[in-house]
């Protein structure tokens, strides 16, 4: 039994390979991020096109602070500067936009574009975006650890009540479906602390192509690569077919 005419309701796509492809093209590494704005664009449309409703981009992990402070300030503006650019077309697209991350370390004008694009945008009903920045999938495990003994320590909670809903409730991804798929470009075959309870259950496709060049058909292929799975969830699936 495949997926076959299933679309996933949630893809995640760790957008890998910009400074190899700025390096392919002879161009500076922020050359390369521009590019993956590009393909940002084109993802959120062939996502709404295709019925996703749920596509989550990992944008900039914690670890990502280590890099030149050149390529970080430039990887900031180029986000203050596509929000104020896609502002108007998401919200015509029906696009609701979400942050993942932690609100540390980001400079006051950032901030004030996460808020911004979180705002006018709450309304849309087509497909939510959501941006993980400055995310770290440990940390976020660390930060529910946290909360809730806390509210075991307060009385509010019994530690025998704390289940896998409890935990999943604490993360920032709370409101928001596991993904069924996890697609991470540029043949790199890692997580890179990216949704590591959420995974759990996910498909995962490993494509060669650099962020930058992933367009509409590759798009496609992953979705085409997901129906192709049998999500066993760890049960015996009869083969139907067999049984006729
Ligand atoms: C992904 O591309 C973008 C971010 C991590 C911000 P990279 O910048 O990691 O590109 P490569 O891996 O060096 O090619
Ligand atoms: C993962 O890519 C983070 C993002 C895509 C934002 P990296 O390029 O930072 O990951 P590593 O260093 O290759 O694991
Ligand atoms: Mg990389």
């Amino acid at each position: 039994m495949s997926n076959k005419h299933h679309i996933p309701e949630h893809v995640a796509i760790i957008m890998d390979g910009n400074g190899r492809w700025a390096k392919q093209h002879g161009k500076e590494r922020y050359e390369g991020h521009i590019a993956g704005v590009e393909s940002v664009r084109r993802a959120v449309e062939s996502a709404a096109k295709y019925g996703v409703k749920w596509l989550t981009l990992y944008a900039f992990s914690t670890e990502n602070w280590g890099r030149p402070t050149a390529e970080v300030n430039a990887i900031m503006e180029l986000f203050c500067k596509s929000v104020v650019a896609e502002s108007p077309s998401l919200i015509k697209q029906g696009v609701r936009v979400q942050i993942i991350g932690e609100k540390t370390h980001f400079s006051d004008s950032v901030l004030k574009m996460i808020d911004q694009i979180e705002q006018t945008t709450a309304e849309g009903k087509t497909l939510t975006l959501v941006l993980a920045f400055n995310y770290s999938s440990r940390r976020e495990l660390m930060l529910a650890t946290q909360a809730i003994c806390e509210r075991v320590a307060k009385g509010e909670l019994r530690s025998e009540e704390v289940n896998e809903e409890v935990i999943t409730n604490h993360l920032m991804t709370h409101s928001m479906p596991d993904p069924d798929l996890i697609v991470r470009t540029s043949g790199e075959c890692r997580l890179s602390n990216f949704l590591l309870w959420q995974a759990s259950y996910a498909e995962f496709y490993f494509p060669e192509v650099l962020w930058p060049d992933f367009d509409d058909a590759e798009f496609k292929k992953a979705l085409d690569v997901y129906a192709s799975r049998e999500r066993r969830y760890g049960l015996v699936i009869e083969d139907k077919e067999a049984k006729c």
